[in-house]
């Protein structure tokens, strides 16, 4: 495509402070809370089993599972990180987040049209309000959940690495048992929505995030925000939340931490040997640095297990950088087309109706269409 150069490049980021004219900030409104940990993700699906087989052959520790409902958590002291409930759809119903206590949750009542959640409804106590984001997606807010026991974990391998610098293995081997990636923790969630801006404030202001890298397209306007949590002097995940700028109201994928890059490996031959969906790995990521292996689960959602990570504590400043597809991967495999809209009849049929509903101009459909056109790498 014309005006871009296919050589191997990483886009440049820069940091907020020296940002130039022709680029536009993503607006940082008022938080109202202060979100400190991203709690559980909540699906409907009509069968659980198949459900219950991904999630324990992807590394889930099953806590319950009933003909109504599966709960599952990781080895970490989180009570929960997913549930799934028995209903007529397979489909994302929203995120849990965990509130600071100094959060006011009245607030949302009293402003935000939340409800109060029953307790009966929430997997760990405490007590949660619900309320929908823009897109109409249902959202908890949680205060007071109990905390659990982790699980064991086998030692990590990194401190025995033998590099060219260092060699502190002598006389050992590497042997890391054939097992599922056992995941530790929930650690973020991307939303894809059509609404960008729209979107972005509004969890920005529900959740007081910090943006972390924001993506922007040729005309300097914000599509793509990497935010993390406000933990203070606390390091927090390069992202807990991802708005992504798109044609569709959707999760694009969730991401899981397992314990290091050995994990990681032997745990894509358990999910192959048990027949599961391979999507993209292993791969390390531009913007926030994991190791990466993506999975679909039995109706095509996208499970993403990531090892190695960024840390940044609140005070490091936005960095922005060019929107471009290349840029979601600094090595590994070249990313399945299908993270793209397909370009067939109905996705134009979709755009179509965006663009007459005024969801959405045909000039962003556009700039984001080059974005994503741009070829990722020389041999593409
Ligand atoms: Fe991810």
């Amino acid at each position: 495509m014309k005006g871009f150069t296919a050589v191997l490049r990483q886009p440049e980021a820069i940091p907020a402070s020296r940002l130039p004219a022709e680029v536009q900030r993503l607006p940082r409104p008022p938080a109202l809370g202060r979100a400190i940990e991203l709690a559980f993700l909540r699906w409907e699906k009509r069968r659980l089993a198949p459900t219950e087989r991904f999630w324990r052959d992807f590394g889930f520790h099953i806590v319950s599972s009933t003909p109504q409902r599966l709960v599952a958590r990781g080895a970490g002291s989180a009570p929960c990180i997913a549930i799934a409930e028995a209903g007529r759809n397979d489909r994302f119903i929203g995120p849990a987040f965990l509130m600071s206590a100094d959060t006011d949750l009245h607030l949302f009542v009293d402003h935000m049209e939340a409800r109060w959640l029953p307790g009966c409804r929430l997997p760990a106590g405490g007590r949660g309000v619900e309320l929908c984001d823009p897109s109409g997606r249902s959202v908890w807010l949680l205060q007071g959940q109990r905390r659990v026991e982790p699980l064991p974990l086998r030692e990590a391998v990194a401190p025995s690495t033998n590099t060219a610098q260092d060699r502190p293995r002598v006389n050992r081997t590497v042997r890391t048992p054939i097992e599922p990636a056992r995941v530790v923790r929930l650690g973020h969630v991307v939303l894809q929505t059509v609404g960008f801006a729209r979107m972005a404030e509004w969890y920005l202001r529900v959740l007081g995030l910090i943006p972390t890298d924001v993506q922007y397209l040729a005309d300097g306007s914000p599509s793509l925000a990497f935010c993390r949590l406000d933990l203070g002097n606390q390091p927090a995940d390069h992202h807990t939340l991802v708005i992504v700028g798109g044609i569709e109201e959707k999760v694009e994928h969730s991401a899981y931490e397992v314990l290091d890059l050995d994990a990681l490996g032997q745990g894509q031959q358990v999910l192959r040997a048990g027949g599961h969906r391979h999507m993209w790995g292993i791969g390390r990521h531009l913007l926030g640095s994991q190791l990466f292996d993506y999975w679909s689960d039995p109706d095509g959602y996208e499970y993403e297990h990531y090892t190695d990570g960024d840390l940044f504590t609140a005070d490091v400043e936005t960095a922005y950088s060019p929107l471009e597809f290349g840029g979601i991967w600094a090595w590994g495999p070249d990313a399945p087309a299908s993270m793209k809209p397909r370009k067939n009849l109905q996705t134009l049929l979709h755009v179509l109706k965006l663009v007459r509903r005024k969801a959405i101009t045909a000039q962003r459909l556009n700039l984001m269409s080059a974005a994503l056109d741009a070829p990722a790498r020389p041999w593409l």
